[in-house]
C-alpha cells in the first residue's frame, strides 16, 4: 500500500518533473526528478538493471523531509525515471528516511536497508534526533516498510556509541551467502566510527566489530561509509564532517576519506594509507557497487554541503551525481576513471600533436560544454615552463580554470568565475604526483559540472558550475613554454 504521504511525493514528481527541460539539466549525470538531490543511495545491481536512490526533496530546492528518489541505467549514463521509492510516513522515520543501501534478496526480491530518523527532544528542551535502521522491501518501484522496523536501534551500539548519530547502511551480499552492512557512528570522544553487522535474512541483524574509527584524526562524525576488497586491499571508504586540513591532502569541512588496509576476519580492519577520495570542491557521500563483469563502480554526490547555499536562479532542481568511475588501487593509491561507457557517446575525434604554447592559444575544434578531453603537457628542452592553465566554459567574463604548477606538483582547480553569485571558497589546490613536469589531464564536462582525472586517474577533482552555456570557449595558456598534446571528443547523446 502507497502510503498518501509517498503518493503525494509521486503526484508532485510526475505533475512537475516534465516541466523542467532537458537542456537545463545535465546530459549525462544524474539529476532528482523535481528539487533537491543529496546522497546517492542503494547504489545496486537489481535483476540485472542498476539502480540508484537518492535523498530527495521534490517540494524544494532545498534539503527537507528525506524521501528516497529513484533512477535506474543501462550504462551508467542514461538515466530512467522511476517514481519515488521511499516517504517519511511512519512513526520510526517520521523526520526523514536518510542514506541507507540496497540488495537484491535470495527471494529475488530487493531490499533497503535505511536510516530513520525520529524527532524528539533533549534534556535542555533542545531537538535531538534519534536514529535508527529500518528495512523496506520490494520489487524494484515499490517497496513495503517491514513490520519488525527498526530493526537496529540504540540496542545494537557498542559501548559509547551515539543513538543520535548513527547512520547510513551500506548493505551487500557477503560470499557466505549473509548480509553485511556498515554504518556510521559516532564515538564517545565526539568523532566518527565505522561499524559492521551481520544478518541471515536482512532483519536480525548483530554487530561483528568496530572497523575504525577517526580519533579526531579524521574529522568527527563519518557519514556514508563503503567497505569493499578491490586489487588485493580492503578499502574503507567514509565521508568525514568538520573535517582539518591536512596539508593539502584533505580541505575543511565536509570531507572524503579512503583507507586502504587489510581485513582479517579474526582480528579486523588494519588501515595502512589514508588519502582524499576526491580534491575537487563538490564531492560527497560516495557509494559503490559491484558490476556484474567485476568492475567496481563508484558515484558521489557533485555537491558539498558548505557550498549548497549557492545555486543558480530560479532552479527547480538543486544537487546532480558524479559520473559513475571504476575503481583500483595502482601503486598503494585509490585511482577512478570515467566509467568506460561514456567513450560510447563521444563524437569525432579531434586531435593536436606537439603544440607549443606560450601565451594563450585556442585550437580549432576544441571548445564545447559536453566534451571529454585529455590534454597532456610536458616542458620544451630545459627551459621548463612555471605554469600552466587551461580554461573551460570561457566567455569575456566566465571561466573554470585548471592549472598546474611543475616547481610545486599542485594542481588548481578554480570556478570563482562559474556563474555563482556567493562569497564562498571557489578554489582547490592539491599534490599531484610529480613526473618531470609532465601531466596527463583528463576533463570531462556536462553543461553544470567539470571532472578532472590526472594521470591516469591517481586522482580526481570534481565542481559543479553554473555558467551560461553559450560560455564555451576553451584555452591554454603557459608561463615559459610548454608543448602539448590535446585530444577531443564531443559528447553526444
Ligand atoms: C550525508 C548525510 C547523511 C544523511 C543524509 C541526510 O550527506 O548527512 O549522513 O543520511 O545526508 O540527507
Amino acid at each position: 500500500m502507497t502510503s498518501d504521504i509517498l503518493q503525494k511525493a509521486r503526484d508532485f514528481e510526475a505533475q512537475y518533473g516534465p516541466h523542467i527541460p532537458d537542456s537545463e539539466r545535465p546530459a549525462f549525470h544524474a539529476t532528482p526528478t523535481i528539487g533537491w538531490m543529496n546522497d546517492p543511495n542503494g547504489f545496486s545491481f537489481y535483476k540485472g538493471e542498476c539502480h540508484l536512490f537518492y535523498q530527495y526533496h521534490p517540494y524544494s530546492v532545498e534539503w527537507g523531509p528525506m524521501h528516497w528518489g529513484h533512477l535506474k541505467t543501462r550504462d551508467f549514463i542514461r538515466w530512467e525515471r522511476l517514481p519515488a521509492a521511499l516517504a517519511p510516513d511512519e512513526r520510526y522515520d517520521a523526520a526523514g528516511c536518510f542514506s541507507g543501501g540496497a540488495v537484491e534478496l535470495e527471494d529475488g526480491r530487493q531490499m533497503l536497508l535505511y536510516t530513520g530518523v525520529q524527532r524528539g527532544h533533549n534534556a535542555e528542551g533542545f531537538i535531538q534526533d534519534i536514529q535508527t535502521q529500518c528495512v523496506a522491501i520490494g520489487d524494484g518501484v515499490d517497496y513495503v516498510k517491514q513490520a519488525g522496523n527498526p530493526v537496529l536501534d540504540a540496542a545494537s551500539l557498542p559501548e559509547g556509541g551515539s543513538a543520535i548519530d548513527f547512520r547510513d547502511p551500506k548493505v551487500w551480499r557477503g560470499e557466505d551467502g549473509r548480509y553485511y552492512a556498515v554504518i556510521g557512528n559516532r564515538t564517545e570522544d565526539g568523532s566518527g566510527a565505522v561499524l559492521l553487522y551481520r544478518s541471515a535474512d536482512g532483519l536480525e541483524w548483530e554487530l561483528v566489530r568496530t572497523l575504525d574509527r577517526s580519533h579526531n584524526q579524521y574529522g568527527r562524525m563519518w557519514e556514508c561509509p563503503d567497505f569493499f576488497r578491490l586489487d588485493g586491499k580492503q578499502v574503507l571508504l567514509a565521508s568525514p564532517q568538520d573535517m582539518t586540513p591536512i596539508g593539502l591532502e584533505f580541505h575543511a569541512g565536509n570531507g572524503t576519506v579512503c583507507l586502504l588496509g587489510s581485513y582479517d576476519p579474526d582480528t579486523g580492519f588494519t588501515r595502512e594509507r589514508a588519502q582524499a577520495i576526491d580534491y575537487g570542491l563538490d564531492f560527497y557521500a560516495p557509494q559503490t557497487l559491484l558490476a556484474p563483469d567485476g568492475r567496481r563502480i563508484m558515484i558521489g554526490w557533485m555537491q558539498n554541503w558548505s557550498t549548497v547555499n549557492a545555486k543558480p536562479f530560479h532552479c527547480r532542481w538543486f544537487g546532480q551525481m558524479s559520473l559513475p568511475r571504476e575503481l583500483s588501487v595502482r601503486d598503494g593509491r585509490l585511482c577512478q576513471t570515467p566509467v568506460r561507457e561514456l567513450e560510447r557517446y563521444r563524437g569525432e575525434r579531434v586531435s593536436h600533436r606537439n603544440i607549443p604554447v606560450c601565451g594563450e592559444v585556442d585550437l580549432p575544434g576544441v571548445r564545447g560544454r559536453l566534451v571529454d578531453m585529455t590534454v597532456t603537457v610536458r616542458p620544451i628542452g630545459q627551459n621548463s615552463y612555471r605554469w600552466f592553465r587551461i580554461r573551460v566554459a570561457k566567455d569575456g567574463e566566465h571561466d573554470t580554470i585548471i592549472r598546474y604548477k611543475p616547481d610545486e606538483s599542485t594542481l588548481k582547480i578554480d570556478r570563482t568565475r562559474s556563474g555563482l553569485h556567493h562569497d564562498i571558497v571557489h578554489t582547490r589546490s592539491f599534490f599531484v604526483r610529480p613526473r618531470d613536469g609532465e601531466i596527463e589531464l583528463r576533463i570531462v564536462m556536462d553543461r553544470f559540472s567539470v571532472e578532472v582525472f590526472v594521470n591516469g586517474g591517481e586522482q580526481a577533482a570534481s565542481a559543479a558550475i553554473y555558467t551560461d552555456q553559450s560560455a564555451s570557449a576553451i584555452t591554454f595558456e603557459a608561463g615559459g613554454s610548454a608543448l602539448m598534446d590535446v585530444d577531443k571528443y564531443e559528447l553526444i547523446f
